[in-house]
């Protein structure tokens, strides 16, 4: 087997080679194994991408001025704040605060919705089967956690039961998120699933209405794609997971020919 189809075998997308004018297989196959570096970039061709709706929002950080709560705080300042706080009565029932990980730099933001079980216990996000799931999004469209790579969530402390976290509790913590952006400056934010891409887009809406669109984020551009613990559930959904990658490589294209 070679890299590109273990690639897609993992994403249960195998086999993905097909005439232009068809669709993306909804079958699925079980997984096959260990995942490892892709090696076709031909892979992210085989996808056909529909014209994408671009959504803008007047950016407010165009002055150059950081306008989030914790505006002056360096990383390690907010690292800080974060293990310290106790806004909400989330940190209450969890075991650790989880801040995220990556380069600090990254051009690529991935932001989750809270950490689960196996997140609280080791403090990184996307560390369970979600996370593995993940990291296999990743190797897809040949990324790597911590390699221009950085993954957030939009509450800091695992919510109980793994619950959605509550209207205040996203309220209290997202100005820690939104301090990150201001630090890393991405070039990509990816949101994961519906409770993270509505707080980071300020919005009610609907996962299926704001994917395949490339919304706006401060001036950063954002992509919406399902959530991995989702995926898991919805084993047929990859498919569509995947065809947000190829977008949301695609975008990256375009941003960073623009920049350069
Ligand atoms: N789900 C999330 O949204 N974040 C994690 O870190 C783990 C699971």
């Amino acid at each position: 087997m070679d890299r590109g189809e273990a690639i897609l075998r993992e994403l249960n997308l195998y086999p993905l080679w097909k005439r232009r004018e068809q669709s993306v297989p909804d079958k699925v196959q079980e997984p096959a194994g260990h995942l490892t570096e892709p090696s076709a970039p031909t892979i992210l061709e085989a996808v056909s991408q529909d014209e994408a709706v671009v959504f803008r929002k007047p950016g407010f950080g165009k002055s150059g001025q950081s306008e989030s709560e914790w505006g002056n705080l360096n990383w390690s300042e907010l690292k800080q704040q974060v293990t310290g706080c106790t806004a909400c009565k989330l940190r209450a029932g969890c075991t650790q605060t989880v801040f995220g990980v990556g380069e600090e730099k990254a051009d690529w933001l991935f932001v989750g919705e809270g950490p689960g079980a196996d997140e609280d216990v080791q403090g990184e996000p996307f560390v369970g089967q979600a996370g593995k799931l993940l990291d296999s999004m990743l190797a897809a469209i040949k990324l790597k956690r911590g390699q221009s790579v950085y993954i957030a969530n939009i509450v800091k402390c695992r919510p109980p039961n793994n619950r959605t976290p509550a209207t205040n509790e996203i309220a209290q913590c997202l100005p820690y998120l939104q301090r990150q952006i201001e630090l890393l400056q991405p070039k990509l934010i990816v949101a994961l699933g519906k409770v993270a891409s509505n707080a980071l887009l300020g919005q009610e809406a609907t996962l299926a209405s704001l994917r395949n669109a490339q919304h706006d984020y401060h001036g950063i551009p954002l992509i919406v794609t399902y959530h991995p613990a989702y995926l898991l559930r919805s084993p047929t959904e990859k498919a569509k997971a995947w065809q947000d990658m190829c977008f949301a490589v695609k975008v990256m294209a375009q941003v960073t020919d623009k920049n350069a």
